[in-house]
């Protein structure tokens, strides 16, 4: 980019030693040696390294220089030369030395680890530091990938609606949207709030999955995906749930469950080849601080085939452990994360494909199976982080639809264009929604999910 004002300290090239450069960026450590030089460590958040400076005495400003805290933000223009020092290919010679804003010693980021919690409290600082750092670079190749991998397999990307009036998941743990006046809202006849006063005209919410809408252009469009932010109410302070995160959305016609669980298999191995190919230096660290076994496991599943079971396959293995869990195994009762976490850890070591659950456990759109009781979703689960996909084979059978809306106490009158779907040329299809922060989790190594988003939203937090 020709006329940024400054070079990005990853796009410093060894065919720019000997010339002038310009960068900008935050001061981590200033040292000063008794010759006369201050060498300072650079970084910009453009890659997990820095640079150094060497500033010399003889800088106009030099003795301003000496007293720039950690975080003071830079621009030094100077010459690029190679490094004597190790692991890093050159330094700057610097010429000149800006400072754009000092900081002082109440600045929270000072030389040494603050904790994870400590970040979370600083959240609007917390991009500065190396975790956060490399966790937001992974997470924004992880976010190319997905757009890689889904246009190039000719998907095409749809924007679904984040207001909506209708509940994808039937599980009710929605945020509502209205402009009514909370302390004194208008009443109809039978003393309920009266809603066709409010913004809508109707009672509206933010959209806990874009499924029902990317359905609609799929059965039209063939192949789409969405890729926006979802919303859920549900009050699980847990490491892994949050109340708006991010979720990736294919949705396909003609794709049978089968596809679909070869196309969540395709979308991840291209995930993990996309970001060992892009995000060395920040695996690397993840490897190093994070989690030791990363980047062996990130490599290994490059080429992988996940395995592929039924939930009765996986209540029969789960009843086989001879283990004591704290939620009983029962077939027909949800897989509970430590189920989850014990099929992937201890059976498969590795990510696993569960397919066919008990219709009375999954929403109410999933294709009812011939044994009447089990219908044809599929989650994919991972180690450490449990569920990271769920999806299914949707049900385009209009009667079986209405049916299974009946059984789930779903109006038809609320879903009456979904519905339309399977009355108008009504094909296959399937899709799935990937958790995107739990995939970022899965490909860092990072323990709680509040780290992988720049700014959280948990149950009584919503800060920044
Ligand atoms: O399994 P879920 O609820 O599936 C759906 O919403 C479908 N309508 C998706 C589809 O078929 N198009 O959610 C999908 C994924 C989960 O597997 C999980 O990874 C993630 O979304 N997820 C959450 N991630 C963070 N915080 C939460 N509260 C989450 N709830 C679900
Ligand atoms: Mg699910």
């Amino acid at each position: 980019m020709d006329f940024a004002p400054t070079t990005l300290i990853k796009n410093l090239k060894e065919s720019q030693l000997g010339s002038i450069v310009t960068i900008g960026g935050w001061l981590r450590t200033r040292r000063d040696s008794k010759g006369g030089f201050s060498f300072l460590e650079i970084n910009d958040g453009s890659q997990f390294k820095g640079i150094q400076v060497v500033a010399d005495q003889e800088l106009g400003n030099y003795d301003e220089l000496t007293k720039t805290y950690t975080g003071a933000s830079l621009k030094v223009e100077g010459e690029l030369v190679p490094s004597p020092g190790q692991g890093q290919p050159f330094e700057i010679k610097a010429t000149s030395v800006e400072i754009l804003g000092n900081t002082d010693q109440s600045y929270v980021l000072q030389k040494g680890r603050v904790s994870l919690e400590k970040l979370r409290e600083v959240a609007h600082l917390r991009g500065r530091t190396n975790v956060i750092g490399a966790t937001m670079r992974v997470r924004n190749q992880l976010s190319k990938a997905t757009h890689d991998f889904f246009t190039g397999n000719d998907f095409l990307y749809l924007h679904t609606p984040i207001i909506t009036s209708s509940d994808c998941e039937g599980a009710g743990q929605m945020f509502q949207v209205s402009t009514l006046d909370l302390e004194n809202p208008p009443k109809n006849d039978l003393g309920g709030i009266d809603y066709s006063q409010d913004f809508f005209g109707r009672k509206t919410h933010l959209s806990v999955s874009g499924q029902l809408n990317a359905e609609a252009y799929a059965c039209g469009m063939g192949r789409i995906y969405t890729f926006g932010p979802t919303f859920r109410a549900e009050n699980s302070n847990t490491s892994r749930h949050l109340a708006e995160f991010w979720m990736v959305e294919p949705e396909a016609a003609f794709f049978t469950l089968n596809e679909n669980t070869q196309l969540a298999a395709a979308y991840l191995r291209y995930c993990f080849k996309h970001l060992l190919d892009t995000c060395q230096d920040d695996i690397d660290f993840f490897n190093l601080r994070v989690d030791k076994g990363l980047r062996a496991r990130l490599e290994g599943l490059v080429d992988a085939e996940y395995k592929c079971i039924t939930y009765t396959e996986a209540v029969d293995l789960l009843l086989k452990a001879g283990k004591k869990f704290e939620f009983p195994v029962l077939w027909g009762s949800d897989l509970q994360s430590e189920h989850e976490r014990y099929l992937c850890e201890e059976v498969f070591n590795g990510p696993v494909t569960v397919i066919d659950y008990p219709k009375e456990i999954k929403a109410f759109y999933m294709k009812l199976n011939d044994d009447g009781k089990t219908v044809r979703a599929m989650d994919v689960l991972c180690p450490h982080i449990g569920e990271i996909i769920g999806g299914a084979e949707r049900e385009d059978r209009l009667d079986v639809l209405e049916s299974r809306m009946a059984q789930h106490d779903l109006d038809p009158a609320d879903y009456a264009w979904f519905l339309d779907l399977r009355r108008y040329g009504s094909v296959p299809h399937a899709g799935f929604g990937l958790g995107f922060e739990r995939l970022v989790q899965f490909c860092t190594g990072m323990g709680n999910i509040r780290d992988v988003i720049p700014f959280p939203r948990t149950p009584k937090n919503a800060s920044f």
